[in-house]
């Protein structure tokens, strides 16, 4: 691994990705963290990080390992050769704390800071591609997103209490893209209960844009979502 503070040529490179792989994934009920769940026989998280170190958009990587994981994360980096991952850091209690954590590897003179789910691992170049172009126009960040196809309800227990208006709602995905400094201040603030980077950045006045989503970026959650990222994979 390349020493963070000086990079690998005297510089570390513009643009950072932070792999958030920290999460204990309880609900596939596996003897191990949900970043080392087996997928086309290698961990999950091999997917998304020799994906990023492959992509020409990204310069450097920090991985934030669930805890007790941080040597085999290593040494799976070395194993894939992803000679863009100049950290490993343990992950916090939180998604965003591990977010938090990661973004404190980033130097100063980054630009721009992609954040991915290693729950995500179907990720292509061409969604790196697209997150950057509102960058480049004077947004703050840029987040893929896919349309809503199920009626949404509100409910209280087994009970609808309302059914949602759909109109203007979209999912949003990872990788989500921002500046740099603007990221960091958002993350300075109030981390408690923010399921995605953008929401941080939404909270503290910033100008998220959306850009077209992947439905192969689904995230693993379940047993079968795996089965569905595995033959997703099979079939690429
Ligand atoms: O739990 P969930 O799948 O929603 O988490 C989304 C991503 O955040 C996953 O890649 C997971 O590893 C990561 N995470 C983390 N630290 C936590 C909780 C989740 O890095 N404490």
């Amino acid at each position: 691994m390349r020493d963070p503070a000086h990079g690998g040529s005297g510089e570390a490179g513009a643009t950072w990705a932070l792999i958030v792989a920290a999460g204990s994934g309880e609900r596939l009920g596996i003897d191990r963290p949900k970043a080392f769940a087996a997928l086309g026989g290698r961990p999950l998280l091999a997917e998304s990080l020799d994906r990023l170190d492959r992509s020409e958009v990204v310069d450097a990587i920090v991985v934030a390992a669930p805890p007790g994981w941080e040597e085999p994360t290593i040494l799976l980096a070395e194993e894939l050769v992803a000679s863009k991952v100049v950290a490993c850091v343990t992950g916090g209690a939180s998604r965003a704390e591990s977010v938090a954590l990661a973004l404190a590897e980033v130097p100063d003179e980054a630009l721009v800071v992609i954040v991915h789910d290693a729950a995500r691992p179907l990720l292509e170049d061409a969604v790196l591609e697209r997150l950057l172009v509102p960058l480049g126009e004077g947004f703050d960040g840029a987040v893929p997103v896919l349309p809503v196809a199920d009626t949404l309800k509100r409910v209280d227990g087994v009970v609808v209490t309302e059914t949602v208006d759909r109109e203007g709602l979209v999912a949003a995905q990872t990788p989500q893209a921002f500046l740099a400094s603007t990221f960091r201040r958002a993350v300075a603030g109030h981390l408690a209960d923010a399921t995605d980077c953008a929401s941080l950045v939404e909270r503290a006045g910033g100008r998220v844009a959306v850009v077209d989503g992947d439905a192969r970026l689904l995230k693993v959650t379940t047993p079968g979502d795996l089965a569905l990222a595995e033959a997703l994979l099979a079939a690429s």
